[in-house]
């Protein structure tokens, strides 16, 4: 089973083989118990769930008290083994003669991620990580059998590092932390770049906001945080990027609806809407509301929001009441308007169609992704985008315009996709847009910044930092 595509936080959780586990009997705040509950999500995902809905699952089984204890260690260690587990399940294979149960090898795992990034993870000692993993491993009666061998695999690695991780070199996935497929389609679509693609998607994405400008200028609100000692600069017309992360009832004016959460690259969507005062608008795509907010933000416009998912469509209204906006709230899958549309309503000036997509542009974020994809997800996912577009264009009114938006960078999902609707569509004129917008990291030198373009039709990105997307602009005749 694969998640949902575009749909990581609610993507159901398959049961978690982990729930069959015996009682744990560590400490909620230690490094070991983290160990174990990032072990489990880690586990689920390879089952195919997506990774912040296994983890909700182990934070719901634990404990009273325990989840809270433990939730920030937890989410780090799973998040930062997603980005490594094709090194960390190489190191396994390769120290290993026979494959140790599953729960054994995401503890392993898990350790392993922790003594790989040892660098940017100062908060524990190497022969901590050791320890406390073979504390995970002996607090859990039916694999108490296997911490010698835990301890051996870790211990090893410490000693072996260096050779260990020169010879993983040589393998794809256990270089590059991403599946072999992954890696060929983006060697094959951006052959000067592609590597710089998958270290992008190896970083940890920034905390980006978007400003409200119903409320402040994005100059007002810098100087807001500069008052309260916050680091930020500004990262595009609308968005500030903090220097470092904080729980979002942190940040000033969250709130109150002054600001949003919403990478640079997201922001550019409701910029090439263009909207207008009076404007019909279809969001057909909407949630969790990220663009709709933004769109109404921006303009006085009758918007309607179409969801697909009515338990998605919930977090729409959530996001406008902490704005104070409003939206009309469809629900209804936007390849057969007759289920949400009677036939005698008027056309839309513009639609917005941010359609489900592999999400390959937002790994950074969701490192889960690219362990759940599958290749032939692509050409489903293409085939879904055609049939959402075909049904959408008859509702743009002559004059009207449609965007067309994925968080994507494989080209199937992109410009393949511009090329098509602009050959079927012989009353569709495709007018400027940023076209592909490939991932860029801020502050790191040298062959990342060569990433940060737009495709050649459109020259280089004005954004210091944002991950991937595709922008196709098409006005009706
Ligand atoms: C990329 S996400 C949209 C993100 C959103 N525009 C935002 O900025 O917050 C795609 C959304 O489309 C929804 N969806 C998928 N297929 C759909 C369909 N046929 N009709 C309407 N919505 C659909 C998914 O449930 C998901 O919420």
């Amino acid at each position: 089973m694969t998640a949902k595509p575009s749909q990581r936080p609610n993507s159901p959780s398959p049961r978690l083989r982990e729930s069959r586990l015996s009682t744990l009997h560590l400490a909620p705040e230690s490094l070991g118990f983290a160990l174990d509950c990032a072990a489990q999500a880690i586990g689920a995902v390879r089952l195919g769930s997506a990774l912040p809905a296994a983890l909700q699952s182990v934070f719901v089984s634990a404990p009273e008290g325990a989840a809270a204890a433990s939730r920030g260690a937890t989410q780090d260690i799973a998040y930062r083994t997603m980005r490594r587990l094709g090194t960390a399940d190489w190191l396994i294979a390769r120290q290993v003669r026979k494959a140790p149960p599953p729960h054994v090898a995401n503890v392993l795992a898990c350790a392993l991620a922790l003594l790989l990034d040892e660098a940017q993870n100062a908060a524990y000692a190497p022969f901590t990580v050791v320890d406390q993993a073979v504390n995970a491993i002996s607090a859990r009666r039916e694999f108490a059998f296997a911490k010698g061998l835990v301890n051996a695999v870790l211990r090893h690695f410490l000693r072996e590092r260096t050779t260990l991780t020169e010879a993983a070199q040589a393998d794809l996935v256990a270089c590059w932390n991403y599946p072999v497929w992954w890696i060929k389609a983006l060697q094959q679509a951006w052959p000067a770049n592609w590597q710089n693609l998958l270290t992008a998607g190896n970083q940890q994405g920034p905390l980006t906001l978007r400003v409200n400008p119903r409320h402040a200028t994005v100059e007002a609100y810098l100087l807001r945080l500069q008052e309260t000692q916050i680091g930020a600069t500004r990262a595009g017309e609308y968005a500030v990027r903090l220097d470092t992360p904080m729980p979002v009832e942190r940040i000033p004016g969250f709130n109150q609806g002054v600001v949003s959460v919403q990478d640079a690259g997201a922001q550019l969507a409701a910029q090439w809407l263009k909207v207008q005062d009076g404007m019909r608008v279809l969001d057909a795509c909407a949630a969790p509301g990220g663009k709709t907010g933004h769109l109404l933000e921006l303009a006085d416009i009758n918007l309607i929001a179409l969801e697909s998912d009515a338990s998605r469509a919930r977090r729409i209204n959530e996001n406008l009441q902490r704005l104070g906006l409003s939206a009309e709230i469809r629900i209804g899958d936007a390849g057969a308007p007759s289920q949400w549309r009677n036939a005698d309503e008027p056309l839309f000036d513009r639609i917005l169609a941010d359609v489900p997509c592999s999400a390959s542009g937002i790994v950074r974020r969701h490192p889960d992704i690219r362990w759940l994809r599958r290749m032939s997800d692509i050409p489903a996912l293409v085939a879904e985008q055609r049939r959402i577009l075909g049904a959408l264009w008859p509702l743009v009114k002559p004059g009207g315009e449609l965007l067309y938006v994925t968080c994507s960078v494989f080209p199937e999902e992109g410009e393949q996709q511009a090329q098509w609707f602009e050959g079927t569509w012989k009353d569709a004129v495709r007018l400027d847009a940023p076209g592909q917008l490939l991932p860029a990291t801020a502050g790191t030198p040298g062959t990342l910044a060569q990433a940060a373009a737009f495709d050649t039709r459109q020259g280089s990105s004005p954004l210091p930092d944002h991950d991937g997307f595709f922008y196709a602009r098409f006005q009706k005749r």
